[in-house]
């Protein structure tokens, strides 16, 4: 498929892509921009690197420029008031996403990071690795007497929530609607959600609150283990430091529990669907099961779970041959940084032993994925497990593409185990 997005690309005229780029909006994509948004990256990437969207806002495309913002959190913010008030108004979504940490610059970043950091140490990670086995292995039993599943719903999404559900240690009968508030409080983090999008994620919004006030009465009532439960962490907050306000403590509880569900769900189905699409790629990782760990990184780059970073800019710079002030509006393209030829050779080849691979598919500088070792570890497991049970899975129909910019996965991929 993506081959031959390639040729198509190398195929059309280049004045084509040259008007495609310059007249860039998210507003209006192309028709297969969900199935293969590279080629379209690459133009962006070749003609205006650092295209304006509108006079406030501007998106970039390469490596370079997207680690530099990154690592400059002083001059380009994650504070999100300004975009988020004028995207949700006063409502749930704009009190959530504002006092999560991603979307806020230090002191409260730093506060909740530091909580964080602390329950998810090397040891409590590996310590987390015999219950995602078993839990994998549990769902490919069941998977091996049915003889055919869809991958997203029947195994991708069913191992984030429960990982995630245990670093919380949200009761296991509890833990039925955490994907769907989710999806849905994600879903409105698209560059133009529809009206209908923003009262479901409101909704669930409120939904989640309700939820959390409880659990976290509870665990005030009967704390748990702080070395493991991130929400006895938050609650008790450091010794001897600043604790968390209730808004920042529920707040920053709904950003963790979404954080790694979809984007950990679309890592192992977009990983499982390239081992479709790169047969060589299969036979080799199943000949050399060693280079999972390789292979999982190079899933994060060709595949990249979450495409589309923001930040806004605190004073003016120069970027692209250009200046911007203060004010601007960043949208920065992960997925077309991690394809740009300057980093990787080759970069769309996917090839499962690349080294090295320095992606953003989790970011980088002080935002840096706090759940990134915790996700590495669920793909490993999940992708190399499921591998060596079904080395010739195969697809039974059509795979679904959610249509997302922002998040780029599947709804649904049929196969049948073998
Ligand atoms: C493949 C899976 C994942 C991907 C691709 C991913 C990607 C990212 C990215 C790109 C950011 C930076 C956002 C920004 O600054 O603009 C981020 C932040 C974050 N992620 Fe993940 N993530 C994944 C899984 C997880 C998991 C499993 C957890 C929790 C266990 C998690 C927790 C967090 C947290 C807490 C932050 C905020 C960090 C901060 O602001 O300092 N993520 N993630």
């Amino acid at each position: 498929m993506a081959q031959m997005a390639q040729q198509h690309m190398a195929a059309a005229a280049k004045p084509d892509w040259e008007t495609f780029a310059r007249s860039f909006t998210f507003e209006r994509l192309p028709a297969d921009f969900h199935e293969n948004p590279y080629p379209y990256y690459a133009a962006l990437r070749t003609h205006d690197p650092v295209h304006r969207l509108d006079e406030e806002k501007i998106l970039v495309m390469r490596y370079a420029d997207v680690e530099r913002i990154y690592k400059d959190p002083k001059t380009f913010s994650s504070d999100k008031t300004i975009e988020f008030g004028a995207k949700y108004g006063n409502s749930p979504l704009y009190e959530h996403h504002t006092t999560s940490l991603v979307f806020n610059d230090p002191p409260l970043h730093t506060r909740v990071r530091r909580l964080i950091a602390g329950a998810l140490t090397p040891r409590a990670i590996s310590e987390m690795e015999s219950g995602v086995v078993d839990l994998v292995d549990h769902l490919l039993d069941q998977a091996e007497e049915r003889g055919a599943i869809d991958l997203i719903d029947d195994y991708a999404a069913a191992i984030p929530v429960e990982v995630i559900g245990n670093l919380l240690q949200v009761p296991r009968s509890e833990r039925g609607p955490l994907r769907g508030w989710s999806l849905a409080i994600l879903g409105a983090l698209e560059p133009f959600p529809s009206a209908d999008k923003l009262e479901e994620g409101n909704a669930a919004v409120r939904d989640f609150l309700d939820y959390l006030a409880h659990l976290v009465a509870d665990r005030r009532a009967r704390p748990g283990d702080p070395d493991k439960d991130i929400l006895t962490r938050l609650i008790q907050g450091e010794a001897g430091g600043e604790r968390l306000s209730e808004k920042e403590l529920l707040q920053n509880c709904i950003f963790i529990l979404n954080a790694g569900h979809e984007t950990t769900t679309n890592l192992i189905g977009n990983g499982l669907q390239l081992l479709i699409e790169w047969p060589e790629a299969r036979r080799r990782l199943i000949e050399e099961p060693r280079l999972i760990r390789t292979a999982v990184e190079e899933m994060l780059r060709f595949e990249s779970s979450n495409q589309l970073g923001n930040r806004i800019a605190t004073a003016g710079f120069e970027m692209g041959g250009r200046v911007f002030p203060a004010g601007t509006q960043i949208t920065l393209c992960i997925g077309s940084a991690n394809r740009d030829p300057e980093q990787f050779p080759n970069p769309d080849v996917f090839d499962i032993a690349r080294h090295p691979n320095r992606h953003l598919a989790f970011a980088t500088g002080i935002h840096q994925c706090a759940g990134m070792n915790v996700a590495r570890l669920e793909g490993r497991i999940a992708i190399s497990r499921f591998l060596r049970r079904f080395p010739d899975y195969e697809p039974s129909a059509p795979p679904v593409r959610s249509q997302r910019v922002r998040f780029r996965g599947f709804t649904s991929i049929p196969v049948r185990l073998r």
